[in-house]
């Protein structure tokens, strides 16, 4: 047995909610999807015809949004209205880390997810499915449980014929390949324990993924395992960046040791990267969040364990940004540095935890000029990542050669190669495919000598760049200049 989906409603129309759904709408032309939001600004930003403008930028997900907006797939912000109408919703919504209270600086703030759990308990009408798509900490259905079924037995609820089966659904996919990991996934996870309820979301991905690769499993294995998923990812960002330092104190090459290492079958070799640490709304999050758990049950050890591949991360992004003021024959105040690269990973004009932000207010704090371009992101993004004003940025007496802090400006293009006028150095923090095909004979010219490139993300012709007469600095290359 299994229920009819006919109507689904998602509330959090995010990077993840968005996404989703429109990945949903696509597989499945029969089944109505409603993504709601409380944010005016981001639906009229789904809605809007020109699609360059959608909120998120993903590959592929324009040409999506193209085909089902306004047939199966439609963007509102009347969240109640749509609850109704659902046979199942989706709950979407963020769920960043705790800033004060119990728990601060480490546990997931929930009380967007308690307030779903309310509208909805307040609005379904009949059988409803509840599915918890965010990322949370483990035994947090029970609590959306505990206020849906308080509802079921209340008048608060208008229709009196409610009820509800909550299930977990965590979201694997990755910023950048959004819709490629969602069309092609891994495995779906699906943690519950009404099994009519766990066919009926089975049945919807079973439209375009094997069977084999939908596991079910109890609810709080799957929100530990989403939680833990990013734990292990992260770890291996943090592992490999802590031996790009030791590469560069003996003369390794952390690119070589990455091969090397990832041939092994055990080991694997995708996310073995390193770069100037791994950004995003995730992994931080989930990770301190594991933290928390650890220390609520006692688990001390496990917890710090955890806990050091957040520190590892932040202490990286340090050492780089030391490391371009220390090439730099000590100070950086007043000289001009290209910053290329602003979002977290290639491909997404996402910001968040993007160890650019770092970086960029260390060597501000250093008293550098910055000019930032970003192929996706927007100069008022910047502007509030950074907290500062483009150019005429206040003094910071927090500064460790205590120098006046510098400015920035945002540059749109890099084309024509102006940017580069008068720089005295050029440092790559994301890697866009742009920045490959640079031209660094002509950009030489252009520059105050000796000119350097920091590229935190090896995506340089190191031949070409030093043969053009630059200095090179690269992550984790203990013979570089
Ligand atoms: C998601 C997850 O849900 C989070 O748990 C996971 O760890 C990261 O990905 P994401 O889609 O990236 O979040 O977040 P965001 O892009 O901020 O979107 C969340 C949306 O929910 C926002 O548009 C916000 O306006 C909306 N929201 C929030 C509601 O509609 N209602 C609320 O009560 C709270
Ligand atoms: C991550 C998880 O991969 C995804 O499964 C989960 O659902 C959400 O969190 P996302 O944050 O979008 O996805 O991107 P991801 O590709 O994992 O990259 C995270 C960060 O790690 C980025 O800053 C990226 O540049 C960095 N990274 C990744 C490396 O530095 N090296 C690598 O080898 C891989």
């Amino acid at each position: 047995m299994k229920y009819k989906i006919n109507n689904i409603c998602c509330i959090g129309a995010g990077y993840v909610g968005g996404p989703t759904m429109a990945v949903i709408a696509d597989k499945c032309p029969n089944i109505q999807i409603e993504v709601v939001d409380i944010n005016k600004i981001r639906i009229r930003q789904w809605n809007e015809d020109n699609f360059e403008k959608l909120p998120i930028f993903e590959p592929g997900l324009a040409e999506i949004i193209k085909r089902c907006r306004g047939k199966n797939l439609h963007f509102s912000n009347f969240v109640e209205e749509k609850i109704k109408k659902a046979d199942m919703i989706f709950i979407s919504v963020n769920t960043p880390t705790k800033k004060k209270g119990i728990g601060a600086g480490k546990a997931s703030d929930l009380k967007w997810v308690e307030a779903c759990a309310r509208e909805v308990a307040r609005n379904a009408i009949g059988h409803t499915i509840v599915v918890e798509k965010s990322t949370l900490p483990v035994r947090t259905a029970e609590v959306i449980k505990e206020i849906l079924n308080a509802s079921q037995n209340s008048s608060s609820n208008e229709s009196h014929l409610c009820s509800f089966d909550v299930l977990s659904n965590p979201e694997f996919l990755s910023e950048g390949t959004a819709i490629n990991d969602l069309m092609y996934p891994d495995r779906v996870l699906i943690g519950g324990e009404n099994q009519e309820a766990i066919d009926s979301l089975s049945e919807i991905y079973s439209r375009w993924v094997p069977r084999n690769k939908i596991l079910e499993t109890n609810i709080w294995s799957s929100e530990l395992a989403k939680l833990t998923a990013n734990a292990f990812l992260a770890q291996r960002i943090s592992s490999i960046n802590s031996i790009s330092a030791l590469c560069e104190a003996t003369g390794a090459d952390v690119r070589e040791v990455a091969r090397a290492i990832g041939s092994d079958n055990r080991i694997g070799s995708k996310f073995l990267d390193s770069g100037p640490g791994f950004g995003g709304s995730c992994f931080k999050k989930d990770i301190l969040n594991l933290v928390y758990l650890a220390e609520y049950f006692g688990l001390n050890e496990v917890a710090n364990f955890w806990e050091s591949v957040v520190k590892i991360n932040s202490w990286h992004q340090k050492r780089i940004s030391e490391i371009i003021v220390k090439k730099l024959f000590g100070t950086v105040a007043n000289k001009k540095l290209v910053i290329l690269g602003f979002a977290f990973k290639a491909n997404t004009n996402d910001t968040r935890e993007s160890a650019a932000i770092t970086i960029c207010k260390n060597l501000l704090n250093e008293g550098a000029n910055l000019v930032i371009h970003d192929p996706k992101v927007t100069a008022t993004q910047i502007e509030n990542d950074l907290n500062i004003n483009p150019v005429n940025s206040l003094g910071n007496e927090n500064s460790f050669f205590n120098a006046k802090a510098g400015n920035w400006e945002h540059s749109k293009c890099i084309n024509n190669l102006e940017i580069f006028n008068n720089a005295y150095a050029i440092v790559i923090l994301t890697e866009w495919d742009e920045f490959r095909a640079l031209k660094w004979t002509e950009i030489v010219e252009k520059m105050v000598p000796p000119a350097w490139v920091f590229d935190s993300r090896s995506i340089v012709n190191t031949k070409e760049v030093r043969d053009a007469g630059l200095s090179l600095w690269r992550l984790g290359d203990g013979l570089g200049d």
